[in-house]
């Protein structure tokens, strides 16, 4: 006896058809599983056996079993096929009768016969529908994730014994109701601008970084407010496009991050991994490797407080991505590439005392000790950020105003006008925002007015600017010019853009004396 029955399986975001076959021919009770599977299919068996006959139905306690995870050549892993393996059976047994063979089926089973859930769907539902496939049965934890795809009918399966009568109409189940994209409501308990007193050039920093997706470095003594600063940068974020959201959540659907309360990421991620995560933590890593904090925070924010307390090595991991927006992941069993397209914001104290540059505070380090300080940071990474803001402490009448500051829902208004602007202009290529422009793109786009180039000109020689801060300087410049809703680059766009340099200006020049 043979049956064929479909599923898909997934290599990182990669995914591919797979076929469950499966023979079985006379002789002594026995399974065998074959196509490179991983131990949690090889346990399949005891898994699908008890499913079987606690749901009511057969196995042939005379015959051999054998089945074949085709392709065979690729590493299959997980509890995925228990579902497509146990419908493998009773097809070949005729246990069930009906139009399935074109359908496709992934699930992992409990001893009961109840169908649990598994990591992955959202990406798996998606490439069926690619490979032109019409149903698709998922477990029913997870059907929500598959509910924003539309053109594939999603079913959400309980158990065996349901899906069963389903298939031979005893009981039919119905597909899961497409649900239009809905972006995330802020909720009013989160942290808002409005708590945070004075640090004007700071907040409207911060605003220009959100609106052009800017890398950002926030630089201060201890207590100025940095923490509290980044812990706020999520609630002036642009809304995150379908797309974004689609990529995003297929990265959380893998990575077994999403709930049936939270079945889709409909807002941007903000993740900020403490100083003592590990360069795989960052970046990925497993046998298979799975994605990591950066590809956790594709498409949102990557949130490094007191960056020089990172080890070098994980400073290390994040120069290629942060470059490429992509991380390839090696291992001895294969090589993944998940993206990470992430605005990177960094926050540390100018010096180990926390005090250099304070206004009122003596800084208690030997002399050079902020730009040795600085130091640790490579400099690779320091290359990528683009807007460096000093945050000066409050005064005493700042934080005892009473008045409330500008809201983060306010703001975001600009962002969200300004994020609009560069979508309609970059239309057609798979940039997003201003920070991510090719140098192609960076020539086409900013345009500069005369006063403009001539005040980029001065600065450079007036203020001993470096080359890394030519494209940076103009790509914030573009950002400045769309919160203007101004066509071309002009001269106060420059200035403000110059403005957030402070590091090539105060520390990083102190930086050749070493
Ligand atoms: N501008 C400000 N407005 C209101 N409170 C502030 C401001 N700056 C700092 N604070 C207060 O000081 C605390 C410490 O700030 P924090 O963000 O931890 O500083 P840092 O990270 O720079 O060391 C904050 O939790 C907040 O209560
Ligand atoms: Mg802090």
């Amino acid at each position: 006896m043979f049956s064929k029955i479909k599923s898909v399986g997934l290599l990182g975001l990669e995914s591919y058809m797979l076929d469950v076959e499966l023979n079985i021919t006379g002789g002594k009770f026995s399974i065998e599983i074959v196509g490179l599977p991983d131990t949690a299919v090889s346990e399949a068996k005891e898994r699908i056996m008890a499913a079987i006959s606690n749901s009511g139905y057969e196995m042939h306690m005379t015959s051999h079993h054998t089945f074949n995870l085709a392709p065979a050549d690729v590493k299959k892993e997980g509890s995925v096929y228990d579902l497509p393996m146990a419908v493998a059976v009773l097809s070949a047994t005729k246990q069930i009768r009906g139009d399935y063979k074109e359908s496709v089926f992934i699930g992992e089973l409990s001893l009961s016969g109840t169908v649990k859930s598994i990591k992955g769907v959202l990406p798996m539902v998606i490439a069926s529908k690619e490979h032109g496939v019409k149903d698709i049965y998922v477990p029913f934890d997870n059907c929500e994730e598959a509910a924003v795809i539309d053109g594939i009918n999603v079913y959400g399966v309980k158990s065996l014994k349901e899906l069963v009568e389903h298939i031979n109409d005893v009981n039919k189940l119905k597909p899961v109701e497409v649900k239009p994209f809905k972006h995330y409501e802020l909720p009013d308990y989160l942290p808002d601008f409005k708590d945070v007193k004075g640090q004007f050039e700071v907040k409207r920093a911060l605003e220009v970084a959100a609106a052009g997706g800017h890398n950002v470095m926030m630089i201060g003594p201890p207590g100025s407010g940095k923490s509290m600063l980044a812990k706020r940068i999520p609630t002036i974020l642009p809304d995150i496009t379908v797309d974004e959201a689609l990529e995003t959540t297929k990265i959380y659907s893998l990575s077994g991050n999403l709930s049936k309360e939270n079945p889709i990421i409909n807002y941007r991620p903000f993740r900020a991994p403490h100083h003592s995560v590990s360069p795989a933590g960052l970046s990925g890593g497993g046998t298979i490797p799975k994605p990591g904090e950066l590809s956790l925070a594709h498409n949102g924010v990557l949130f490094l407080d007191e960056l020089p307390e990172f080890t070098r090595n994980t400073m290390e991991v994040l120069r290629q991505p942060i470059e490429n927006g992509t991380i390839t992941i090696s291992r001895a069993a294969c090589a993944l590439t998940y993206p990470c397209s992430v605005m990177l914001i960094c926050a540390m104290n100018p010096c180990p005392c926390g005090y250099f540059g304070h206004p009122t505070r003596k800084c208690s380090c030997p002399k050079n000790a902020p730009a040795r300080y600085l130091s640790k940071v490579s400099g690779p990474l320091l290359d990528r950020l683009d807007i460096h803001i000093e945050v000066p402490p409050v005064d005493f009448n700042q934080l005892s105003d009473r008045e409330e500051s500008e809201s983060s829902a306010s703001i975001r208004e600009r962002v969200n006008k300004a994020r609009k602007i560069q979508l309609e202009r970059f239309k057609g290529t798979n940039v997003t925002c201003n920070a991510k422009m090719t140098s192609s793109l960076t020539r086409k786009y900013c345009v500069l007015s005369e006063t403009a180039s001539k005040t980029l000109e001065l600065s450079f020689e007036k203020l001993g600017l470096s080359a890394r801060a030519y494209d940076k300087i103009l790509k914030v410049a573009r950002t400045i010019a769309d919160l203007d809703g101004a066509e071309n680059i002009e001269n106060k766009h420059i200035l403000e853009a110059i403005q957030y340099r402070s590091l090539d200006r105060k520390f990083w020049k102190a930086d050749e004396e070493i």
